[in-house]
């Protein structure tokens, strides 16, 4: 009788043991601690810059210092410019005409609270940068507005401004992945290990 109760006991054990592992494992497979990939990394970024290239994102991240508008990325009319803000020049701010929402109608102005273009002091260029240039400069905190990898997921996952691209209002086209999907590649471009691809990539 002792003896069973002895192996009872010991069995007990043994399976609280493999249980606390079994949980253990679990958790770490559910956080972003994915081994490093750069194979995988790579090929996740180059769908977040397909994104970050589409006009919904890169009309707001221009080259030079005038929004661009449309499908087709043509220069803002009308002489709208940067200015120090972001939020324009002289008279000319984005809020005259854009409005917390978008007002409906083909052609009409695109709205959310926070709308402009980042400051003269830190430009977020995204327009022309290969995919290499783009990941190199959206990992630096001295170009991306002092962010860690952290918080450049969240910002590509959750701020509002960015999640205007797939409610762009009338007439726009969403950008190639919708923002679930987008916000996974980022992570996995990340959790794999941030690299950036190289030099001849696409
Ligand atoms: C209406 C203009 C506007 C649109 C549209 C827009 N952005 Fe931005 N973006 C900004 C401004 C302004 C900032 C700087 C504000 C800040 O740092 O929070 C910024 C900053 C960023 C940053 C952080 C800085 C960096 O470059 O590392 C990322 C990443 C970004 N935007 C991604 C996107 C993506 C992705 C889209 C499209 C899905 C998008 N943006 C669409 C205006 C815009
Ligand atoms: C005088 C009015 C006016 C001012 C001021 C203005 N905009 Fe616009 N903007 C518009 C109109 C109208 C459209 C829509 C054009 C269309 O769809 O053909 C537009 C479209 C845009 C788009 C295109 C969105 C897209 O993806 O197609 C961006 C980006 C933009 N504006 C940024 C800005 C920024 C940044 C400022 C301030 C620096 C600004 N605008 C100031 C009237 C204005």
């Amino acid at each position: 009788m002792k003896k069973l109760a002895a192996i009872t006991v010991i069995l007990l054990i043994g399976s609280a043991i493999i249980l606390s592992f079994k949980t253990e494992t679990a958790k770490v497979n559910t956080t972003a601690t994915l081994p490093k990939d750069s194979v995988g990394s790579v090929k996740a970024f180059i769908s977040v810059y397909k994104v970050l290239m589409s006009a919904r994102c890169m009309n707001c991240h221009p080259s030079g210092d005038v929004p661009l508008q449309g499908d087709d990325s043509h220069l803002h009319t009308m002489n709208v410019k940067r200015g120090a803000d972001g939020h324009g020049m002289y008279s000319v701010r984005c809020s005259n005409c854009h409005q917390a929402e978008n007002t409906r109608g083909l052609h009409m102005p695109p709205g959310n609270p926070k709308w402009g273009l980042p400051p003269a002091n830190m430009r977020m260029v995204f327009q022309g940068r290969t995919p290499r240039e783009l990941a190199l400069q959206l990992l630096d905190p001295k170009q991306n507005g002092g962010r860690t990898k952290a918080q450049l997921i969240d910002h590509m996952a959750n701020d509002a401004l960015v999640g205007w691209a797939w409610h762009p209002g009338d007439g726009r086209t969403l950008p190639p992945l919708t923002r679930p999907a987008f916000a996974a590649q980022v992570r996995a471009w990340i959790a794999k290990g941030a690299y950036a691809p190289g030099a001849d990539a696409k």
